[in-house]
């Protein structure tokens, strides 16, 4: 019996988390249909064993409507087709200087790095979520690459750059739900193959398709500060440090982040840099507010600001939960809206993670300007983050524009909270004494004060 029990709650648990989650994806799968994306792996995520799951989620973003151009890489595989044949090709930083008689090597290594994607979106998907979902994948001749040139006296032969892409041809492609597929390869109007950097590819056309986002699968879980923290969104103008980084590293990572500010600077609104070997890592970072790697945007990702109008529905969503549980006192819609411009916010993609009101208590000539702090509450789960603290600095900057020097509290269940924040135990006495008057005696709240 008892057994039984458990795992009822287990399932129940399960079906409560599983709900969580799709009523928090849902407004991702409606923003991101008929977006384009342009992913990138390289040729060590083919060879990897978590290759084939990011096929199936390949697969699965393609059935929620996203357009989706496919780049790949070929590094190992060309190593391996050059070792075969004993040849070698230098490299110059990071690219490779492809000689006339390593070219069939590089063509060998790409063309089956295609046919194997291919071979993987076709397989039926028998064994896949998408089970009988057919997936039409093309690739063709719509880059177009021109010779890197001689660069610092060093003749680069067969390497190339992309000239331009196809963009007509492609959203065509696109819009007849075809998956784009394209390899690290160009033909020159000249009718000669190119050997091109993957990187490059994906992030032109992430700019001459005007995608919505450009992915990179890496080797690594996103971008590292030197501290080795990960950094979960970066801003632009933050690349070059970690541009020079992660070259003084030589780690691939230099060109994503590159073409992260390639990309951004010519109005592709998101990069991300994810790692391959995670299983999931897509859906991750796709349908949830946080993803799992590695974004960079110029847009206010997250911020602190007052609320306005537009808030009052996420304020309510937040709100309702912890009044109903006595935490803090019911407002009303209409009481909200007539109070908004008192409120601070922190806004994540679209939602109200955190609030808190400032209400200046009107003072006589000899009481101190003082205002209260109420309201103020987190979405639960960023509890554990310090969004509390965030809005409550963001508040008391506001009360000091104000020149407003003394705050008060009243509060029931957080005092330790406060006590945490530099506010210190008071009595009803200490409170102004408009204040005063309207003190609920029936909630009994402790009053804490701070001066600032
Ligand atoms: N799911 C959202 C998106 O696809 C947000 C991802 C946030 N990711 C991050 N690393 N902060 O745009």
């Amino acid at each position: 019996m008892q057994k039984i029990q458990d795992s009822t709650a287990i399932v129940h648990q399960n079906t409560q988390d599983y709900l969580h989650w799709f009523r928090h994806s849902a407004p991702y799968i409606n923003a991101h249909r008929n977006k384009t994306f342009v992913v990138m792996f390289d040729g060590e995520a083919i060879q990897h064993e978590n290759f084939q799951y990011i096929i199936h989620d390949i697969a699965l973003l393609h059935s929620l409507g996203i357009r989706l151009v496919l780049v790949y890489g070929a590094r190992p595989q060309i190593n391996a087709q050059l070792q075969i044949q004993h040849l070698q090709t230098p490299f110059h930083d990071v690219r490779r200087i492809t000689t006339r008689e390593a070219l069939p090597c590089v063509m060998q290594a790409v063309g089956a790095a295609r046919m194997q994607i291919e071979a993987l979106l076709s397989m039926g998907l028998a064994n896949s979520p998408m089970f009988g979902a057919r997936i039409d994948v093309v690739s063709g001749n719509l880059v177009t690459a021109k010779p890197y040139g001689i660069r610092d006296g060093i003749d680069f032969q067969l390497t190339g750059e992309v000239r331009s892409v196809d963009v007509d041809a492609m959203t065509r492609l696109l819009e007849r739900h075809n998956i784009v597929l394209l390899g690290p390869v160009g033909y020159s109007t000249t009718g000669e193959v190119f050997n091109l950097l993957a990187e490059e590819v994906a992030t032109k056309t992430a700019i001459a398709l005007k995608a919505e986002k450009l992915i990179f699968l890496g080797n690594q879980n996103g971008v590292f500060n030197s501290q080795g923290q990960l950094q979960r969104e970066i801003v632009p103008h933050q690349l070059d440090q970690y541009i020079t980084q992660y070259q003084q590293a030589q780690s691939q990572m230099a060109l994503y982040l590159q073409g992260a500010k390639d990309a951004a600077l010519n109005g592709v609104q998101r990069v991300h840099v994810l790692p391959y070997a995670h299983d999931g890592a897509l859906i991750q970072e796709l349908f949830t507010r946080d993803g799992i790697g590695t974004m960079v945007t110029d847009a206010h990702y997250e911020e602190v600001r007052m609320a306005n109008i537009q808030d009052v529905g996420g304020l309510i969503n937040l709100l309702r939960p912890l009044e109903e549980q006595g935490i803090l006192v019911y407002r009303s819609r209409e009481r909200l809206e007539t109070e908004i411009n008192q409120f601070a916010v922190i806004e994540r993609d679209g939602t109200i993670l955190a609030c808190a009101a400032l209400y200046p208590i009107p003072t006589t000539a000899n009481e101190i300007a003082s205002a209260e702090i109420a309201c103020v509450a987190v979405h639960p789960s960023y509890r554990k983050s310090n969004r509390g603290s965030q809005i409550l600095h963001f508040l008391e900057e506001k009360a000091r524009t104000l020149n407003i020097h003394q705050l008060f509290v009243l509060t029931t269940r957080t005092a330790h909270w406060f006590l945490e924040h530099g506010f210190s135990h008071a009595t009803v006495d200490d409170l102004p004494n408009a204040r005063q008057a309207l003190y609920n005696y029936q909630r009994n709240s402790l009053v804490f004060k701070k001066i600032i």
